[in-house]
């Protein structure tokens, strides 16, 4: 599953490099633990979501690479138990469940334990997900057999027509970016246009290749840079797009939303607050 370019990015020293630098920092005393869990809060008021609508609640999910140091599955279960809370009428986890711990972040856990923590996220439209880099290069078939087990419609450049009440929508998964699994045409082939339309794709650099008049596409991946240091011009790992680092921003005139996520890859230590969205879509 692995290309060239994966096996730099995943498996090179660099990344133990950094990871001993910072216990070595650690140990000297610099407090490297990351932020506390947040909530971050969008509204969207559009024309593509229909007048006799009622809002509708999402919350997305992302980047949990459930088993590494910033997110072991007892911390995970308890952000299950946070978006719970929020009562959302819909979930979307746009990927990367799975740890690629590399011997220097966390350990493995089998996708049998992930999707059973997953299986606890409760909402009337249903939770929906697609899989990410990390899924992908791990095992991409246990995961979707764990979390379809588990209630989870996992998508691969497909859509679900969702129904909240009276009103209906659609729900598209698009397959992952980075990877060579997107498939933009075939994601969005069979939609009506009847529908207003809600996308997800684990990576934001996918919403280059969507078609104009969405009402939103959710995104993770970039981990909003994971670990920012004052003063230096980072790139955003497998996001040429610095625009889609994180934030609601504006793509191909869609509205895109790129989470921070939850957990930590390549280096075991994030300085950017983990989070929930909570985003409300409302008719304007
Ligand atoms: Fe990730």
């Amino acid at each position: 599953m692995y290309s060239l370019s994966d096996r730099f990015f995943c498996s090179g020293y660099l990344w133990k490099a950094v990871a001993a630098f910072g216990r070595a920092a650690e140990s000297c005393g610099l407090n490297l633990k990351p932020p506390p869990l947040q909530v971050t809060e969008y509204k969207l008021s559009t024309t593509r979501w229909p007048q006799h609508y009622e809002p509708l609640k999402v919350a997305i999910a992302s980047d949990f690479h459930v088993g590494c140091l910033t997110a072991s599955p007892d911390a995970v279960e308890n952000v299950v138990s946070r978006i719970n809370a929020l009562q959302p009428d819909l979930i979307l986890l746009p990927g990367d469940f799975l740890n690629s711990p590399y011997g220097h972040d966390g350990v493995y856990i089998e996708p049998e334990i992930v999707g059973d923590i997953f299986g606890k996220l409760q909402a009337p439209c249903g939770v929906h997900a697609v899989l990410g880099n990390h899924d992908i290069y791990e095992d991409p078939q246990g995961l979707h057999d764990s979390l379809r087990k588990n209630g989870i419609n996992v998508m691969y450049n497909k859509s679900v027509i969702v129904r909240k009440e009276e009103s209906e929508f659609v729900v598209v998964g698009v397959g992952d970016y980075t990877t060579g699994h997107q498939n933009c045409v075939s994601a969005f082939s069979g939609i009506s246009g009847v529908h207003p339309v809600i996308a997800m794709a684990h990576n934001p650099m996918s919403s280059h290749d969507m078609p104009e008049g969405i009402v939103a596409s959710v995104s993770g991946h970039t981990h909003a840079k994971q670990f920012k240091v004052p003063g230096i011009k980072q790139p955003t790992l497998r996001c040429p797009d610095e625009g889609l680092a994180y934030g609601m921003v504006q793509k191909n005139a869609n509205p895109v939303i790129v989470t921070s996520g939850i957990g930590t890859s390549l280096v075991p230590y994030r300085n950017v607050a983990p989070e929930i969205v909570l985003l409300t879509v409302e008719p304007k």
